[in-house]
């Protein structure tokens, strides 16, 4: 589990390869694995491997969803309104665990952020994503995140360059 912590990096360039129909349906396995509050599972996936629909989806925001278009697949994580008073960290969740199953299977992946996100100056990032998938009106969306096979390669940071000092100490008496 570690080694995957380690080597996860956002991936926003992708060869130009399909994910194998297994591998999508481990993808699915994972997100529907994921822990949630209650266990009420506010969650609702739409898996996107349609060209021309991950292209629209691409144009989500004016910056930091593009390279959507170039992926095989966006899994858009949304939730249900008013199911849970939680769903943004239960989609949370859901998604991370995707992308750690994701990269155990050799898949690069990025979060694009949705929610409180501007698609332009009258319409909002999750008012794009519901319009062009057609999703119902009481779903709530968090994120899509991008899947495909990377054409880029970065290193995982090296130990001592994380922020140590971020871990605060709790016995300050
Ligand atoms: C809540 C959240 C929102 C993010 N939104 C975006 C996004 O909209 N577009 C993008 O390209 N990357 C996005 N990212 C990816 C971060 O930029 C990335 O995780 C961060 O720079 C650290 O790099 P690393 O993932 O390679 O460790 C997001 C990550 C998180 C956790």
């Amino acid at each position: 589990m570690l080694e995957i912590l380690r080597d996860r990096r956002s991936i926003r360039r992708y060869r130009e390869e399909e994910i194998e129909a297994d591998k999508i349906e481990l993808l699915k396995e994972a997100a529907l694995r994921a822990p949630s509050s209650r266990g009420i599972n506010p969650w609702r996936f739409v898996f996107v491997t349609d060209k021309s629909m991950l292209e629209k989806l691409s144009q989500a925001k004016e910056s930091g969803s593009s390279f959507l278009k170039g992926a095989a697949l966006g899994a858009v994580v949304a939730a249900v309104r008013g199911d849970s008073d939680v769903w943004v960290e239960d989609c949370s969740i859901a998604a991370i665990v995707m992308q750690l199953a994701g990269c155990r299977l050799g898949l690069g992946s990025c979060w694009i952020q949705i929610r409180n996100r501007s698609h332009s100056s009258s319409m909002s990032a999750e008012d794009y994503v519901k319009q062009v998938l057609d999703l119902p009106e009481d779903l709530l969306v968090e994120c899509i995140i991008s899947f495909g096979y990377p054409d880029e390669a970065k290193r995982p940071l090296a130990a001592d360059d994380l922020e140590w000092n971020k871990i605060l100490t709790a016995d300050r008496h």
